[in-house]
């Protein structure tokens, strides 16, 4: 572990020296991204942040008051499994690549540059959020977020830098260019050019978005490419608080709503009605499963094909690891109609991926309706079927209702204020949204924290303004 280096790094990076050149290159580089595009208004403020010093489950974490430009960004891998192998697809039991196999060099880096381009692009995101927190504690994990995110990207830049030479720098240059939302040089992925200005966009996004970063880094910790692997494996230690944050936030915001009902309307009280909470769940629910790409897709055969992105706990979960000859029965839109279609499986793996990701989200549901069960309400709230809003795969261009049910597009457009978040709706929210920046308050519209962090309580100062 070399935590002092100017990169703190659990890979050797000083015995590289000319990787080790490369990264130091590239840190100023980032280090005027985050100053540039970070959180805004807060560089100099002290932050009690936990950073990552170590891999093991014991430990790995060091909490203290830093300022956010001083964070050690590193490069930590899980330790390397002494004869690793390919877990799946065509090259199943042979030995792990350590190298970029020279067939695969593009999907490789095409996959790397996809995941390493959503990290920067929620940090951007989120940028103006701390002006307007609910509690010191919020803001302090708002970012907690914001730096891990900005370690994430470090851990794709590594692998860039690290396997894939000139192209890789290139790559990783390209990463610090792009702008979230920028119409010249938007981010790769459209989840991450949507605005998330308000704080229950914020809750929504860390759980609905972080969650689909969830699970593409555990199909990616499945990886016959070792080195990637290893690293999203340590990568999904850190992305449990980001979900963490999104599920007990919408919890929270769903509490106070629901004890503001018993005494009467919510907006009078100045809280969050649950229908809009509704409409923000249906809004970023809909964008992350976008985030799985096409329901039938090649590229899902050819990536698992050639040992580089897995299922979801693949080794774990299954018994036979080529999918080779199995079947999946798809629905999809045909002559205005929703059909059955037998798909090959490894063709369908996009779809076997969101629908793990669904089940986790339906968890999240579960724990907000038991909320509303406590505080003696009825009302429920719910996932939106997965066809509903999406503009990436099967269902793109076409119209469904929130139950998935085939509509036209006239009656979408008729219905959509319904469901999806409008202009009032969001400018209500925003309405709501002053910094509570005294310890110990809480902002109106929200419950507060069950527990603190790391043992601390609610009332401690996490952020010294
Ligand atoms: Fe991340
Ligand atoms: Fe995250």
């Amino acid at each position: 572990m070399n935590l002092y280096d100017r990169i703190p790094n659990n890979v050797n990076l000083s015995e590289d020296k000319k990787l080790q050149r490369a990264l130091e290159k590239w840190l100023p580089n980032y280090l005027d991204w985050w100053r540039e595009m970070g959180p805004e208004g807060f560089q100099e403020k002290d932050v009690w942040l936990r950073t990552a010093i170590d891999v093991g489950s014991e430990g790995w974490a060091h909490f203290d008051y830093v300022k956010m430009p001083d964070y050690r960004w590193g490069i930590f891998l899980e330790p390397a499994q002494p004869d690793a192998k390919v877990g799946f697809g065509d090259n199943y039991g042979r030995t792990a690549y350590q190298e970029v196999p020279g067939e695969f060099r593009n999907s490789l880096r095409r996959i790397i540059v996809t995941q390493g381009d959503t990290e920067p692009a929620s940090v951007e995101q989120q940028r103006q959020l701390g002006k307007t927190c609910p509690s010191l504690y919020d803001l302090r994990n708002l970012f907690q977020v914001n730096v891990e995110e900005g370690r994430h990207l470090w851990a794709m830049v590594y692998l860039l830098h690290g396997y894939f030479g000139r192209d890789g720098r290139d790559e990783a240059d390209d990463l610090l260019a792009r702008r979230s939302g920028n119409v010249d040089k938007p981010r790769i992925l459209e989840a991450f050019n949507q605005p998330c200005d308000d704080w229950l966009n914020f809750f929504a996004f860390t759980m609905f978005t972080d969650r689909d970063g969830k699970y593409q880094l555990s199909a990616l910790a499945e990886s016959g490419f070792e080195p990637l692997a290893r690293t999203c494996r340590f990568m999904l230690t850190e992305e449990a608080h980001h979900m963490f944050v999104g599920d007990t936030g919408l919890g929270r915001v769903t509490r106070r709503t629901a004890q503001l009902m018993k005494e009467g309307d919510v907006r009078e009280l100045g809280g969050i009605p649950l229908e809009i909470i509704q409409k923000y769940i249906n809004f970023w629910f809909s964008y992350s499963l976008d985030l799985f790409g096409g329901e039938i897709s090649s590229n899902s055969a050819d990536f698992f094909a050639a040992g580089l992105k897995g299922r979801y706990k693949e080794q774990e979960q299954y018994a036979e690891h080529t999918a080779a000859n199995e079947i999946f029965n798809m629905t999809v839109v045909e002559d205005g109609q929703l059909k059955s279609r037998e798909v090959p499986l490894r063709n369908a793996l996009n779809e076997v991926l969101r629908t793990e990701y669904v089940k986790d989200c339906e968890k999240g549901l579960a724990r907000w309706n038991k909320v509303l069960a406590d505080e003696g309400r009825s009302e429920r709230l719910y996932l939106p079927h997965p066809r509903f809003h999406r503009h990436v795969g099967e269902y793109a261009g076409h119209s469904f209702d929130i139950e998935g049910n085939l509509i036209s597009k006239e009656d979408f457009e008729r219905r959509k204020a319904e469901w999806l978040p409008t202009i009032e709706d969001r400018e209500y929210v925003r309405s709501l949204m002053h910094p509570v920046y005294e310890v110990g308050k809480i902002a109106n519209w929200i419950a507060p924290p069950a527990a603190g962090i790391k043992g601390k309580p609610f009332d401690f100062e996490y952020v010294r303004l």
